[in-house]
């Protein structure tokens, strides 16, 4: 995508062509792009948050330097007895902070708080579409694993 503008007519054009060239090179990105904008997606919030440990298959690139290894968030189904997306559950494991029996100590962040603090979100609501956003998302990705 080209990125030079001429300015040559007024400023108020030039200044409305970069807008409009801003605009279209957000929307040509590739979806591996980390995305900030107001209202981000399920998608972008895990490639810009939980890629980097959980990758595609549980495989990001930080993956190995953790203690424990982070689980392949496309089979949370399939690792439950029942099968069942367990929606409520991951509400409260993404968010973490009311501490949940075996999470918490580990290596996953807390993004209820970090969230909050880093980019201080400080609506509730806010806070909470986001987690709904991220758990949608997962539950639209799981799979059954390859034999
Ligand atoms: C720094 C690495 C790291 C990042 C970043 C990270 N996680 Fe995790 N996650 C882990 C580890 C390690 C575990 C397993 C141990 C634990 O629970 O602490 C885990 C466990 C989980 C689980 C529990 C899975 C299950 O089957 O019970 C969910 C859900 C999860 N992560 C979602 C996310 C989401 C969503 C994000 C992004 C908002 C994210 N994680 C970002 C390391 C990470």
């Amino acid at each position: 995508m080209r990125k030079t503008i001429s300015f040559q007519t007024s400023d108020a054009i030039g200044a409305a062509l970069l807008v409009l060239a801003l605009f279209l090179a957000g929307c040509g990105g590739s979806s591996t792009k980390a995305v900030t904008v107001e209202k981000p997606t399920g998608e972008a919030l895990y490639i810009s948050y939980c890629q980097i440990c959980h990758g595609e298959h549980g495989d990001g690139p930080m993956a190995n330097m953790l203690k424990a290894p982070p689980p392949d968030l496309t089979l949370i189904s399939y690792r439950r007895q029942d099968g069942k997306f367990p929606e409520e559950q991951m509400r409260r494991i993404i968010d973490g902070r009311d501490n949940i029996a075996g999470h918490g100590e580990g290596d996953m962040p807390v993004w209820g708080a970090t969230f909050h603090q880093s980019e201080g979100i400080e609506d509730e609501t806010v806070l909470k579409e986001r987690i709904d956003m991220l758990v949608k998302y997962l539950e639209s990705i799981q799979r059954q694993p390859e034999e």
